[in-house]
């Protein structure tokens, strides 16, 4: 990893443990680091994939929402430039980075299985995270005034929502098929059957 990359990457983990960032005891952990895997492990299938950029969109992605949760885009858009410049990226790789970050936030509007293999990777890789460790139990943890039941339907509602848009890669939905499931049914999303499909 080049050593700027290295220290923005140093930055976030300690930006990301401040108490006042409500996901601080578990985000690094179990979401960022486990993007990085995935994305690490996709740049190895696309030996053509920029591997610096996308290192660089994953300690980027969510840099916004660990600074100011309600206004995670706007503040990863307006900030990112500043720090990146800080941390002595040059100016056309900060003007791709950002472009390719509104690409992954613009999921709903976008058809990312269009976009280039960086922002292909990342996205899957994000929403790909979320199925692994305590991401969905973590948002019951996070929402004690919310019911059981909206609680849940949230999650479905996320879970399909990610895995239709932000999941583009068929190796990531080959792999990560089982979990997807997973989760639909510890949401509520019941089998008919239990020791046979
Ligand atoms: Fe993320």
């Amino acid at each position: 990893m080049d050593s700027n990359l290295q220290q923005f990457k140093d930055h976030v983990i300690k930006a990301a443990a401040n108490p006042d960032f409500i996901h601080h005891a578990w985000f690094v952990d179990y979401h960022l680091i486990i993007v990085e895997q995935i994305a690490l492990e996709l740049c190895k299938k696309h030996p053509d994939a920029d591997k610096n950029i996308i290192l660089l969109l994953v300690w980027l992605h969510d840099y916004g929402k660990i600074l100011d949760i309600n206004h995670e885009h706007k503040t990863t858009l307006s900030m990112g430039p500043k720090v990146l410049t800080e941390f002595g990226f040059n100016n056309e790789v900060i003007k791709l980075a950002l472009d390719y970050i509104r690409q992954i936030d613009a999921h709903a509007e976008m058809d990312l299985s269009k976009a280039s293999i960086e922002v292909k990777i990342v996205s899957s890789a994000d929403a790909a995270a979320h199925l692994i460790g305590p991401f969905y139990q973590v948002y019951l943890h996070e929402n004690p005034n919310k019911s059981l039941k909206d609680l849940m339907s949230s999650n479905k509602l996320k879970v399909k929502k990610e895995w239709s848009e932000k999941i583009v890669l068929p190796e990531i939905k080959k792999a990560f098929l089982d979990r997807y499931n997973l989760i639909l049914e510890q949401n509520g999303d019941l089998p008919n059957n239990y020791l046979t499909k």
